[in-house]
């Protein structure tokens, strides 16, 4: 009896042991499997450090672009940027960085007289990396490119969004384009917006010259699109706020793609002009999306309207994440990938729409398997 009680009490010391080191063998792993997910943020950090150092840029120098004969001579004029330059402007941020460089080797690619380019790229001052990290990593993959960082700072924006759940949302970056009067020098008069999912397939200097006439903005116009639904019944009914359509008749544009002149943003201050919207939006819900609807406010009705060609956009689908769409019928400068879908995301994921092999020839990103991949 006393034998057998004996081996019982070595059983149970046997299976206690064995019950702790399984327990201090799962609090392990799960410790483990744990610290990712706990340090993600640092590690993020950690890893943009490594990747944007400027020794160590994920990316592919591109190749050297050299003017055409019959490009201009730079530097004749008193203005700090020649009188033949092209001004881009476009904003850089982590998220859509490959796109904005593969946008950038785009144009150079197929423009006649690439160093008669000049861009200006707005960063957000709050966020990683910041706009001096950027400013060396677009040094490092184009060295001979002229370009400056701006430091855009988000407060401007941020108190003049308006609190829905979908604008809260929206990246206050995607009203840097409100503010280039302001942000570029006063003697860049002229400039070329563009967003960061696309790719210019044409010469940029044909889009450069074309003409705006008497307007402040030129972009591909949609007249077939129904204007009404891009505001309230509450705006249309307040014909305080509806008569600014009086006597005009506005088309959706999208503003990925704008020739802006900027001396006339200046003189006529169309800043404050959508400020003054969005402080309205702030009050009472005239509009359900974020940035674009200040613009029709603004311009609509008072849009340069560029050839179509300039602005194939939708290229990302609709809110469907795997939507794929094909390109409208006719010749194409310019494929914007507006929509939820981006073709870098698509492509890495292994599940790329027809479209997206068009961008692909751009991309300058280097996949390793030692770095992490953005
Ligand atoms: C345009 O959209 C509005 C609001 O969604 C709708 O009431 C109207 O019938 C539409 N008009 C046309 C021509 O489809």
């Amino acid at each position: 009896m006393i034998g057998k009680a004996s081996v019982n009490a070595d059983m149970l010391r046997f299976q206690a042991v064995f019950v702790l080191i399984v327990a201090l063998f799962f609090l392990c792993t799960n410790a483990i499997r744990s610290i990712p997910e706990l340090e993600t943020p640092i590690k993020k950090y950690a890893s943009n450090i490594g990747v944007y150092g400027s020794d160590n840029v994920q990316y592919l120098e591109a190749p050297e672009y050299r003017n055409g004969d019959h490009c201009g001579v730079l530097g004749t004029t008193a203005t700090a940027y020649g009188p033949f330059v092209v001004h881009v402007a476009m904003t850089l941020d982590f998220e859509y960085l490959r796109g904005s460089i593969a946008a950038v080797h785009s144009i150079l690619k197929h423009t006649s007289c690439p160093e008669n380019l000049y861009f200006h790229f707005i960063a957000s001052e709050s966020k990683t990396p910041k706009p001096d990290d950027l400013s060396r990593i677009i040094k490092t993959i184009f060295p001979s490119l002229d370009f400056r960082v701006y430091s855009f700072d988000d407060r401007v924006v941020k108190n003049l969004i308006s609190y829905s759940v979908r604008e809260a949302l929206e990246d206050p970056l995607n009203y840097a384009r409100t503010y280039l009067a302001e942000i570029l020098d006063s003697s860049v008069t002229r400039v070329i917006y563009l967003d960061s999912d696309i790719i210019v397939v044409d010469d940029i200097q044909k889009l450069w010259s074309f003409s705006l006439g008497s307007t402040a903005i030129g972009a591909p116009v949609y007249c077939h699109a129904n204007f009404t639904k891009y505001f309230t019944d509450r705006f249309w009914s307040d014909s305080r706020l509806s008569r600014v359509f009086d006597g005009k008749k506005p088309c959706y544009f999208n503003t990925g793609v704008m020739v802006m002149d900027l001396a006339k943003w200046r003189r006529e201050d169309y800043r404050s002009r959508i400020e003054r919207w969005m402080e309205i939006q702030k009050e009472e819900r005239i509009y359900d999306l974020g940035s674009l609807p200040p613009f029709l406010l603004v311009f609509g009705g008072d849009v340069a309207a560029i050839d179509h060609r300039w602005n194939q956009h939708g290229l990302g689908g609709n809110n469907r994440v795997h939507s794929c769409r094909s390109l409208h019928p006719g010749p194409i400068s310019l494929l914007h990938w507006s929509g939820k879908g981006k073709p870098w995301v698509r492509l890495d994921a292994g599940e790329p729409c027809p479209v997206d092999e068009l961008w692909s020839p751009y991309d300058l990103y280097r996949h390793s398997k030692e770095q992490p991949r953005l």
